[in-house]
C-alpha cells in the first residue's frame, strides 16, 4: 500500500491577473521507503503540489479545489481541520525548504528551536529534549554540536543551517520528508553531504522522501522513482532508470537533451525554445505542444491528455503524450 497517494489534485492561487491553477490534475504515489523525485522547470507547480500536502502556503491566497491527498494512517489530508493537520505536520510529514532561514526563527537559539519541536509532540522534560537535540545534531554531522545548540541561526553557515533544519525534520521520525530544493542554495560539496544524509535516513529507518529539484543529476543519483511536471501537470512518471534511459514524453526528452553532459560529438546543445504557458489561461490539449518539435494539430485540441502506458514500456512507466510514434532519445 502506498504511503502517500495524490489523485487529481488541483491547487489554485488568487493573483492580480486572475486565478492561477498552479496544480491541475496531478496524481502520483509514494511508496514506503522510497525516494521520489519531482522535476520540471521553475514555475511548473512542484512546490505548490508539495505545499498542498500540509497546506503550507504561507500568507498566500491558495486553495485546494479538487482531488485527494491520502496519507496512510491519517486519511484524506485536505479534509482535515487545522488542528488535525497540525498533528500531522512534523510528526508524520516534515518539510525541508530551499532556504533554511525561512524555516528557522532568527531570534531563538538553535537548541531551543529543536527542543520546542520535540516538546510540542512528546511529553518529555526539557533536559531530555536537549539530549535528543544534541543527538540529532550529531546524526546530521554537525561539528561541535554542544556549541551549536547555543547559536542563533545567523551565526551558522548555510550548510550548517540546512543541517539544523534537517535535524528538526528528523526529530519526530516522520514517515515522510518533503524536501523542496533542499540543496539549491548550497555549494556542491555540501549538497552531496546533505543528499547522503537524506539517503542514509531512508536506508536506516525506511523514511519516504519526496525530493523536488530542477537537477536531473540529483534525481539520477538518489531517487528511485520520479515525476516530470510541466505547466501544472505530471507528463511522465516511472522508475528513474526507465524515465532517464527511455524518456517517452517529448518534454522529458527535451529536458535530457538540454543537459550539458549529454552533448556528444554529433549533438549540439539544444535548450528548449520558448517558455511555459500561462497557468491563468493555459492552451487546450497538451501544454507542451506549442514548444514540441513533434507536435501535430491533434495535440492542441481538447483536454490535456492523461497519463497512459505505451507498448513496450515497463510497469509503472507512464506518460501523457498522444504521439506514440515519437522516437526515443538516442543514447
Ligand atoms: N503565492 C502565489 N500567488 C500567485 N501565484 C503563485 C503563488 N505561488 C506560486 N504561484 C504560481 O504558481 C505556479 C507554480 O509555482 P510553484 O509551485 O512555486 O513552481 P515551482 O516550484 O515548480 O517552481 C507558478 O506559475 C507561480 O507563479
Ligand atoms: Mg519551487
Amino acid at each position: 500500500m502506498s504511503l502517500l497517494s495524490i489523485r487529481d489534485l488541483v491547487t489554485e492561487f488568487e493573483s492580480p491577473s486572475g486565478t492561477v491553477r498552479a496544480v491541475d490534475g496531478v496524481s502520483f504515489d509514494v511508496q514506503p521507503g522510497e525516494i521520489f523525485g519531482i522535476v520540471g522547470e521553475s514555475g511548473c507547480g512542484k512546490s505548490a503540489t508539495c505545499r498542498s500536502i500540509l497546506r503550507l502556503f504561507g500568507g498566500s491566497q491558495a486553495r485546494i479545489s479538487g482531488g485527494q491527498i491520502v496519507l496512510e494512517g491519517a486519511g484524506d489530508l485536505p479534509g482535515l481541520n487545522e488542528r488535525q493537520l497540525a498533528q500531522v505536520r512534523g510528526r508524520d510529514v516534515a518539510f525541508i525548504f530551499q532556504d533554511p532561514l525561512t524555516a528557522l526563527n532568527p531570534t531563538m537559539k538553535v537548541g531551543k528551536q529543536i527542543t520546542e519541536v520535540i516538546r510540542r509532540h512528546q511529553k518529555i522534560t526539557r533536559a531530555e529534549a536537549r539530549m535528543t537535540a544534541l543527538q540529532l545534531l550529531k546524526d546530521v554531522q554537525v561539528t561541535s554540536p554542544e556549541r551549536r545548540l547555543e547559536a542563533y541561526p545567523h551565526e551558522l553557515s548555510g550548510g550548517l543551517r540546512q543541517r539544523v533544519v534537517i535535524a528538526m525534520a528528523l526529530a519526530l521520525r516522520p514517515q515522510l520528508i518533503v524536501a523542496d530544493e533542499p540543496t539549491t542554495a548550497l555549494d556542491v560539496t555540501v549538497q552531496d553531504q546533505i543528499l547522503r544524509l537524506l539517503r542514509e535516513r531512508r536506508d536506516k529507518l525506511g523514511t519516504s522522501i519526496i525530493l523536488i529539484t530542477h537537477d536531473l543529476g540529483v534525481v539520477s543519483q538518489i531517487c528511485d522513482r520520479m515525476a516530470v511536471m510541466y505547466a501544472g501537470r505530471v507528463v511522465e512518471t516511472g522508475a528513474v532508470r526507465e524515465v532517464l534511459d527511455r524518456p517517452a514524453h517529448p518534454y522529458t526528452q527535451a529536458l535530457l537533451a538540454a543537459l550539458p553532459g549529454r552533448v556528444g560529438r554529433d549533438h549540439a546543445l539544444t535548450p528548449i525554445e520558448g517558455g511555459p504557458p500561462s497557468l491563468v489561461s493555459p492552451p487546450p490539449g497538451c501544454r507542451f505542444a506549442p514548444r514540441c518539435k513533434h507536435a501535430q494539430a491533434e495535440c492542441s485540441i481538447g483536454a490535456p491528455p492523461p497519463l497512459h502506458s505505451r507498448e513496450g514500456s515497463s510497469e509503472g512507466h507512464v506518460d501523457a503524450c498522444i504521439l506514440t510514434e515519437v522516437a526515443h532519445v538516442p543514447a
